[in-house]
């Protein structure tokens, strides 16, 4: 384990008052996304912690009066705390690339790569690793070739153990896990509420697994896993979160071997798919310890109920520092 896990150093963890500069820091929270809320909850959290370690915080939603508002008022670093297509698909990034403000987490052509979930798939299989078996539609293929007979061939070829879900997307929003034939054409329907595109995946039975990996400032590593439990079985928004609706644990129950190939095949992920700062790397262990590569997030939820902030303590780690720690490599890295 500690291969992939730099000791905490004292430093870092002190609670109070930030080691290095004050900051002049821009959390951004919100959007137009499905996952508004979750992003909301998510940059509260970030700005707290942020704060209280004695930077300047200024939170905004981002809308027509941000970019002059970047513009004018240059801020040390930019932590985007945005989920879902406004912040995860590399759209913004790319405009704060142009003003020349330094932001947390991956440049614009790596989250695109990671939020198309069929791109980041297709790489990380090239890569050697394995991902569940998947078939990519778009809505014109059911109109062009008929919904029955398109999904007719999929069921023969898959089996009723799919999973659906937009190639697109977050928070499990439109993702439908099933385990019956009958249920495919409603989840297929409810998929494309969120998209022009879905994505038709084997499931995978074991256990699941969150990890994620961070960037300080010495190069990537992975935290320990965090492993799910949803009472109800599914990993759905619901089950993300209320409290109490799914159990976590950090680190998850597994051997330490298995645990340490799913941490491997997380930052080896994170890696080929040219991902920076932060990441999250989802998994589904099955019984043969093979770690199934389900997809990369690029702003993982910082929420109270979310896995990586959950992961950053048990490794040792406080928020803010960590946070604080992730605005100056990426100031760092603005710089070089
Ligand atoms: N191939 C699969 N096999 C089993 N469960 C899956 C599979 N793909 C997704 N899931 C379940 O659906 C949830 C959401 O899927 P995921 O691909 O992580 O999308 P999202 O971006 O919405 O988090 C996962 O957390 C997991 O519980
Ligand atoms: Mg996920």
């Amino acid at each position: 384990m500690s291969d992939f896990l730099p000791a905490a150093s004292s430093s870092a963890d002190a609670s109070t008052a930030t080691s290095g500069p004050s900051r002049n820091v821009v959390v951004l929270a919100g959007g137009i996304s499905h996952e508004r809320d979750v992003s909301l909850r998510s940059g509260r959290r970030v700005a707290d912690a942020l704060i209280e370690r004695g930077h300047s915080v200024v939170l905004r939603d981002p809308d027509a009066s941000l970019l002059p508002y970047l513009a004018e008022n240059r801020p040390d670093v930019i932590w985007p705390a945005l989920h879902g297509a406004s912040g995860e698909d590399g759209a913004l990034r790319a405009l704060l690339d142009m003003l020349a403000i330094p932001y947390v987490g991956a440049e614009a052509k790596a989250a695109r790569l990671a939020w198309q979930k069929p791109s980041s798939k297709i790489i990380v299989e090239r890569a050697g690793l394995a991902t569940p078996r998947w078939v990519t539609l778009p809505r014109d293929t059911f109109r062009e070739l008929g919904a029955t007979q398109v999904l007719s061939l999929v069921l023969d070829s898959f089996g009723p153990e799919v999973v659906v879900k937009p190639a697109m997307g977050g928070s499990a929003l439109g993702v439908g896990v099933l385990d019956s034939a009958d249920d495919l054409p409603r989840a297929v329907v409810d998929a494309y509420t969120y998209g022009e595109v879905a994505l038709i995946e084997q499931r995978v039975r074991g256990v699941e697994v969150s990890i994620g990996v961070l960037d300080l400032g010495e190069g990537p590593f992975a935290l320990p896993a965090v492993e799910i439990e949803p009472r109800s079985g599914v990993y759905s928004f619901e089950a993300r979160y209320n409290a109490g609706e799914t159990r976590f644990y950090a680190p998850a129950r597994l051997d330490e071997a298995t645990a340490a190939a799913a941490r491997e095949a997380a930052l080896t992920i994170h890696r080929t798919l040219g991902l920076r700062h932060i990441s999250r790397i989802d998994l589904i262990i099955d019984a043969a310890g093979t770690p199934w590569f389900l997809e990369a997030n690029v702003l993982p939820g910082l929420t109270e109920t979310s896995t990586v902030p959950q992961a950053i303590l048990a490794a040792g780690h406080s928020l803010g520092s960590v946070y604080e720690q992730l605005g100056e490599v990426a100031i760092a890295a603005a710089t070089v």
